[in-house]
């Protein structure tokens, strides 16, 4: 087995390789002053089982035509099997039509994916689990609730703790991780987000509310769910918020929103590689790196026994 790195993820390909026991495999990387790329696989990979691991968060576009790049690269240099490990699948949340006239830009990428030859796709925590649905090649959509939940175990919260999803759409993974946690008593939150505007409003928690939260939630992006959240449990009588997110996406002031809002602290996942200027002192992040690995032994052993 082969491990290539996208530029959006080299950290976590790399934590990814050492973890399978493989150097990275190189590829060059040409930019153009035009902004476009030349991409060229170095090592030889005829007849491997290759794998690439490219994030295709900010900037979106750009890293997915990366991908798509070093996939067609590789196919042409004669690799036997490609595994795209896209930890944070970009376009996801446009997984159908809103509103009359839109793009399905979902549907477009995993038809670039397919018709480049892609094998198999390797995810984490997708906005819906319909998403592996819509691929016809296979999909491993891995979650990173189990970290999530062994952080929470360690965390000194006293007795009057619960979970919390910051929206309804999030009540299927509140009630996995609650059952991983022994039925830890979980609320959601009523949020609504203007389709136009995207402004974001929260109404109402259902369920059980005690005096410190664990809010959960797939991605960060502007850091607004978070917030309106926080607000809406403070005036609940919550004392103390920790937030875990898969996808540090963090666009515009993310990260300044978050710094000051009222919660203790952020956990998240290296999914997404968090620039320098992103990061703020209320930030950690965990490694999925692990779980990506465990897969790819796997795949390698039943390559190995089929063989
Ligand atoms: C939305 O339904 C997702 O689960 C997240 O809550 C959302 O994408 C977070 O976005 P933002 O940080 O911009 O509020």
């Amino acid at each position: 087995m082969k491990v290539f790195a996208g530029s959006a993820s080299k950290p976590l390909a790399q934590k990814v390789a050492h973890a399978i026991a493989k150097e990275l495999s190189q590829i060059e990387l040409h930019i153009f002053p035009d902004g476009e790329k030349r991409v060229r696989v170095v090592d030889k990979v005829i007849d491997e089982d290759c794998v690439v691991v490219q994030s295709t968060s900010t900037n979106a576009d750009k890293n997915y035509m990366e991908l798509f790049f070093i996939v067609d690269a590789l196919k042409r240099s004669g690799a036997k099997k490609i595994t795209a490990v896209i930890p944070y699948l970009g376009y996801q949340r446009q997984d159908h039509v809103f509103r009359d006239g839109e793009a399905v830009s979902l549907e477009v990428i995993i038809k670039m994916l397919e018709a480049l030859g892609v094998n198999k796709v390797i995810t984490f925590d997708l906005h819906s689990i319909k998403i592996p649905e819509f691929f016809k090649i296979p999909v491993v959509h891995l979650s990173a609730l189990p970290l999530f939940a062994e952080k929470i175990k360690k965390i000194d919260s006293g007795t009057d703790y619960f979970l919390v999803s910051p929206d309804m759409g999030g009540t299927r993974r509140i009630k996995i991780l609650s059952e991983i946690l022994n039925n830890m008593p979980y609320a959601t939150i009523e949020k609504d987000r203007d389709l136009k505007s995207g402004k974001i409003e929260v109404s109402e928690i259902h369920g059980n509310v005690g005096k410190v939260a664990f809010v959960v939630d797939d991605m960060i992006s502007t850091g607004n769910t978070i917030v309106a959240a926080a607000e809406l449990l403070n005036k609940n009588g919550v004392k103390r918020i920790v937030v875990f997110a898969t996808h540090p996406v963090f666009s515009g002031n993310a990260a300044k929103t978050l710094q000051e809002s009222s919660v203790e602290k952020v956990f998240v996942t290296d999914t997404i590689a968090i620039p320098k200027e992103k990061q703020f002192k209320k930030l950690e992040v965990l490694s999925v790196a692990e779980m990506i690995a465990k897969n790819l032994k796997t795949q390698m052993s039943n390559v190995k026994s089929a063989s």
